[in-house]
């Protein structure tokens, strides 16, 4: 019981909080800490996720996210957090994160999953009040199949998850079309266009 008692204690932060000073560069345990004489409750609000994010692009996707670069008091917290809105016909296209999440359906009907590492898909149509989580690592998405717009919020565990969105990996840079084209078995014409849209070069 003693020892137990030592080794708890030993592993226990040795502070309440670490708000992200951005004058500093985040390393692998997050940003440095703000002082703490000049943290306020303010410090742990954010009212960013109240209104829908823009959803004039081509996936009628507005997101408002929780991570630390936009909430700093979230730094060394292991949590995250993101509002969806997705608008009649719009998606979630297909991603990755480095981490877990749960997704909570605020509004809406959505069909959503992710793929599994033998490739086999699990997805489902969900409406509002459901939950429901994607392992680490997975590419998961979420397609809007209702009648009004979709309002997904999301959670990670992690206060800065990492994104990998498939077409934008593909061609949103500067990959030349031709490297794309035999890495991915997609057709040259179809990578052009992608570029087009995404602003790869
Ligand atoms: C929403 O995004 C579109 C496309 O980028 C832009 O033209 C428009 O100004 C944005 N609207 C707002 C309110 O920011």
């Amino acid at each position: 019981m003693f020892s137990l008692f030592i080794f708890v204690s030993s592993a226990e932060p040795v502070v309440d909080f670490c708000v992200a000073d951005f004058n500093y560069p985040v390393g692998p345990a997050g940003y440095p800490c703000k002082n703490s004489a000049k943290v306020t409750a303010d410090d742990f609000v954010y009212s960013g996720l109240s209104a829908a994010g823009n959803m004039s692009n081509v996936f009628k996707l507005g997101l408002s996210s929780a991570i630390d670069l936009t909430f700093p008091a979230l730094n060394g917290l292991g949590i995250g957090m993101i509002r969806a809105d997705i608008g009649v016909g719009g998606v979630v296209p297909l991603h990755s994160h480095r981490v877990s999440e749960i997704i909570y359906v605020v509004d809406g009907t959505v069909t959503a999953g992710f793929m599994g590492s033998d490739n086999k898909a699990y997805y489902k149509t969900v409406k509002k009040g459901d939950v429901m989580v994607v392992p680490p690592s997975l590419y998961h998405f979420s397609v809007n199949v209702g009648n009004t717009p979709a309002t997904l919020i999301a959670s990670w565990n992690s206060a800065n998850p990492g994104i990998h969105t498939v077409t934008t990996s593909i061609a949103a840079n500067n990959l030349p079309t031709d490297v794309i084209q035999k890495t991915t078995l997609l057709d040259a014409t179809q990578i052009e266009k992608l570029k087009k849209m995404f602003g790869g070069k």
